[in-house]
């Protein structure tokens, strides 16, 4: 855990400027990850500099993992992993922590339910909070047992050299559940293949394909893995985070006056619903042209302007595609706008209960705001106040208040503002640089 910080963050005219987004969190995940089950070296560019997938790389060698750290460049973090081949992990000397990431824990857990030792998985209060229910049935019914404390962690995996292959249907579309069973059913005997009721990102399915596995995509979203496939060391480079180019997005489109140019940003069309929720918004954003060719990953230049901002409704079938940006999409809406998310109930079960401290601090800011089971419906009408708010060591609501509070008529404190790191340690000093 950092130390905890307060950060001031004062109304701004218009944000003006160039940012090259810190490299994606849930893809720097699953690199390392598969980097560590292939046969050889694998190189890593871009890498996220971001807590959440240093506790990934924590993990790791927790588990025999070399991994070599060169000079942090522009792109971000530099990496070489020495592969341990498929199954070849070790067993680790004591418990692993997962720090505040859900990914680490959900997807290591995947591929530890396919190894033939007990491994303990913890993380801070928050993560220890989180359902891990949602794996541990199909992770139990591919042969591993998992002890939790009653579907929460601590989890202690007690996998198996080989585990069942299953056809799974997911009970909340879940990347991380889709993951974590195609992970452990990449060692399985057979095909595995996972069902969703709404397509989820798909970053999993493209990293596979990217070390040299065939992944079978069936329609009705469902996708499957042959298990025993050998892994291949690669030299890849993560593209720009969507989800924290989500600010600059809302910024740059609340703003008169504002223009905002991003380079390298990944536009997986399982992220890109964003851009969508911002443009109906009334946000201008031209895509230059994207690169299909980034290892399997669209990535392209991104251009946010100002435009009023207006009304709009997020529905229960978009939500996965923009569940991480929710929080600053509703940010947006409080610049005179008008926001109504429903069937986004996940957002309670996120690093905080996001629909409730996204709530608590728009109402201090002197903002309106009705809560729901399911989602919230901001009205933006009258312009902030601006004053003090509690991130809920969150790191998207600490961002995503700061958003907020550029179009507040006072300054805005935000406590807890340390936990920006979990994703983009580089924020608040990239908020300023940005400011006209
Ligand atoms: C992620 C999937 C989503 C998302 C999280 C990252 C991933 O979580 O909210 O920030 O990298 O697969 P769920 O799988 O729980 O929906």
């Amino acid at each position: 855990m950092p130390p905890a910080q307060i950060v001031v963050v004062h109304p701004a005219t218009a944000m003006r400027g160039h940012v090259r987004p810190p490299g994606d969190k849930s893809i720097s995940h699953r690199y390392a990850l598969l980097a560590a089950l292939a046969d050889g070296e694998s190189t890593i560019t871009g890498y996220s500099t971001g807590a959440d997938c240093a506790s990934t790389l924590e993990c790791l060698r927790g588990l025999g993992v070399e991994i070599e750290e060169r000079p942090r460049d522009a792109a971000g973090r530099h990496l070489r992993i020495t592969g341990r081949g498929l199954g070849g992990l070790r067993a680790p000397a004591g418990a692993l922590d997962a720090g505040n990431s859900g990914s680490t824990m959900r997807m290591l857990a995947g591929i530890l339910a396919a190894h033939p030792f007990a491994t303990t998985i913890t993380g801070d209060e928050s993560l220890q909070g989180r359902p891990m229910r949602r794996i541990v049935v199909p992770l139990e019914r591919m042969g591993a047992r998992i002890d939790s404390r009653n579907g929460r962690p601590p989890l202690t995996i007690h996998g198996l050299s080989t585990p069942t292959a299953v056809d799974y249907q997911t009970e909340v579309p879940s990347a991380q559940v889709k993951s974590a069973v195609l992970l452990a059913g990449l060692h399985a005997e057979g095909r595995t293949s996972v069902q969703e009721a709404l397509p989820t990102r798909d970053h999993t399915e493209r990293a596979l394909a990217e070390f040299g596995v065939r992944v079978e995509r069936l329609g009705g979203n469902t996708v499957a893995v042959q298990g025993r496939q050998p892994l291949r060391g690669r030299t890849l480079a993560v593209p720009g985070d969507m989800s924290a180019a989500a600010f600059w997005l809302a910024a740059g489109a609340s703003l008169s006056g504002s223009e905002i140019v991003m380079t390298n940003v990944g536009l997986n069309p399982t992220r890109t619903g964003v851009i969508d929720v911002v443009r109906r918004l009334g946000g201008r954003i031209d895509l230059g042209e994207a690169r299909a060719d980034h290892h399997g990953e669209p990535v392209g230049t991104v251009t946010v302007s100002y435009g009023e901002v207006g009304h709009a409704e997020v529905t229960p079938d978009e939500v996965p595609g923009v569940i991480d940006e929710l929080p600053v999409l509703a940010a947006l809406a409080t610049h005179g706008g008008e926001l109504k998310v429903t069937g986004a109930q996940e957002l309670r079960v996120k690093e905080s209960d996001r629909i409730a401290s996204l709530a608590d601090g728009i109402r201090r800011m002197g903002g309106e705001i009705e809560e729901f089971a399911d989602g919230f419906h901001i009205h933006g009408r009258r312009r902030l106040a601006g004053g003090e708010v509690d991130a809920k060591h969150d790191h998207r609501l600490a961002m995503a208040f700061a958003i907020a509070a550029l179009g507040a008529e006072g300054p805005t404190t935000i406590h807890g503002a340390e936990a920006a790191a979990v994703s983009y340690p580089e924020f608040f000093g990239v908020l300023d640089s940005l400011r006209a």
